[in-house]
């Protein structure tokens, strides 16, 4: 089926799912300290967006083919876990890295984001994997406006990881987004300047690239969601959904805690 592009009407609905799932990141942000576990903070995300904001969580039940059902509203992936990690009975301690990834469903749009989150003071490297990672979601959102292709953008990502000495994992990617959680197209991470989908206004997708600090290897954990680091070695991710504009991009997953674009 070939990719359908946002109407207005659909784009002012993209912004206030964005806007939303931004907010419920500014909103968890506070809590996420030493002591607190993985599942207060999914309680805590689910109470806010079923209760102030009137949004469903996408994850919650969750089941693209060849899964089981996701068992929570957010994910939560610490230090050598690389994405879709469930909330559980873990006890965030001091110099943990935590990604925390959001999706809400507003008048059937989806708004996704997640963020790093530092708790208490971080190890020299941890801080500079969010850093660098930070910096890689942003030169990928970059590269978009009509006409530049994915493969840009993959370009560089995997540039700016590679430079650091750092790695792209290569088993997930970003996607097109929109009344379906998981469109397309495919967003990878890495790739050739000048190849891939030409990029056109009214196309919605998310760059979030999973940057590790060693080898880029990932497996799964038995409970079927976990993805982590074969080498353990940390991994960061940072997630936007952007639209491609008539003349670049507009950042559709944004609030008054969104962290400012890196100098
Ligand atoms: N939010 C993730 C993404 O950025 C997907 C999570 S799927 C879940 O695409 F089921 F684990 F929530
Ligand atoms: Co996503
Ligand atoms: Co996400």
């Amino acid at each position: 089926m070939a990719l359908q592009l946002k109407n207005p009407e659909e784009i002012e609905k993209m912004r206030l799912a964005g806007r939303l799932a931004a907010e419920l990141l500014d909103y968890v942000t506070p809590y996420v300290r030493a002591g607190v576990t993985t599942g207060k903070l999914n309680d805590l995300c689910h109470a806010y967006m079923v209760e102030e904001q009137g949004t469903t969580p996408a994850p919650l039940n969750y089941a693209p083919p060849g899964y089981k059902p996701y068992p929570k509203s957010i994910c939560t992936s610490v230090n050598h876990q690389v994405c879709h990690g469930i909330p559980g009975d873990r006890v965030l301690k001091a110099g943990d890295i935590v990604n925390i990834d959001v999706t809400v469903i507003k008048d059937g749009f989806h708004g996704d984001s997640s963020r790093m989150f530092h708790v208490g003071e971080p190890s020299i490297q941890g801080r500079r994997l969010v850093e660098v990672t930070y910096e890689c979601m942003w030169r990928g959102i970059r590269e978009v406006r009509p006409g530049a292709q994915l493969g840009d953008v993959g370009s560089a990502i995997q540039m700016h990881a590679e430079q650091h000495g750092f790695s792209v994992v290569r088993e997930f990617c970003g996607h097109g987004i929109g009344r379906k959680f998981h469109e397309d197209p495919q967003v990878l991470h890495y790739g050739r300047r000048g190849t891939g989908m030409k990029l056109e206004p009214g196309m919605t997708f998310t760059i979030e690239p999973m940057i590790n600090a060693g080898k880029p290897a990932i497996r799964e954990l038995a409970d079927g969601w976990t993805i982590v680091t074969k080498d353990h070695s940390l991994s960061a991710q940072w997630e936007h959904t952007v639209l491609v504009t008539s003349d670049g991009y507009e950042i559709l997953t944004q609030s008054a805690g969104t962290p400012p674009p890196p100098s």
